[in-house]
């Protein structure tokens, strides 16, 4: 697939030659890793089955997932994707008001859940915005989505914000999600393909 280009930031697949990096970025730093995931990881837990390791291998058969650069420099800054949802663990994060609104729930809607996640050094210059809408866009055309959904943890406004940023619509989750360690229900985005 070939990389996508917005005004300040290129996105390239991601390959398994990123996972340190992204590591570093990401899942090592408690000030991105608490609010997003509840908890900071090592390199050995994100290399281990079902962890990051395993989304990126997968990323080669799926183009969903894409290491965002800066354009500038070709510095990795995070991970921009829509990720299919198919384990029924996925969907059990999503406890929506209505019931139309369970992922899986509709016959023929095919939906894939948003991933953005960036350095902290690189937070408040609207590159996640810009990451987001690339891959919103992408989701919706070649990747065929027809809906795009989003979990936001109880401690993360800045995720709340970029889902409405976006353009997602925003409602409480009915249930705290166990793996960002909250007890407190956080959000849930819902995103349709454009008619
Ligand atoms: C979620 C996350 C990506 C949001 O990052 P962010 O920096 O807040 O979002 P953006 O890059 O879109 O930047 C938006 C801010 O930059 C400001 N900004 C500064 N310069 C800007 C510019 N040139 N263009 C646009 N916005 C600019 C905006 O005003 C906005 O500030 P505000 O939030 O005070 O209104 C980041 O917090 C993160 O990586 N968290 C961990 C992962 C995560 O939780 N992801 C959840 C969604 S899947």
């Amino acid at each position: 697939m070939k990389v996508i280009e917005t005004s300040r930031l290129s996105l390239r697949l991601v390959a398994l030659s990123d996972l340190e990096n992204i590591h570093r970025l990401l899942y090592a730093d408690p000030e991105v890793a608490l609010p997003w995931t509840g908890h900071v990881q090592s390199l050995a837990e994100v290399s281990a089955p079902n962890g990051v390791l395993s989304m990126i291998s997968r990323a080669a058969d799926e183009p969903g997932l894409f290491a965002v650069e800066r354009a500038a420099d070709y510095a990795l800054i995070g991970l921009a994707g829509i990720l299919p949802i198919r384990r029924a663990s996925d969907r059990a994060r999503f406890v929506p008001a209505s019931p139309a609104d369970v992922p899986g729930s509709v016959e023929g809607r095919v939906e894939g859940e948003l991933v953005v996640a960036l350095g902290r050094a690189h937070w408040n210059r609207g590159y996640a915005a810009e990451a987001g809408t690339a891959v919103v866009t992408l989701g919706f055309g070649s990747l065929r989505y027809s809906r795009i959904v989003a979990s936001v943890g109880s401690r993360n406004e800045r995720g709340v914000k970029l889902l409405r940023r976006l353009g997602f619509r925003t409602e409480p989750n009915q249930r705290a999600d166990p793996d960002t360690g909250s007890s407190v229900p956080g959000t849930l985005g819902f995103l349709d393909a454009p008619s």
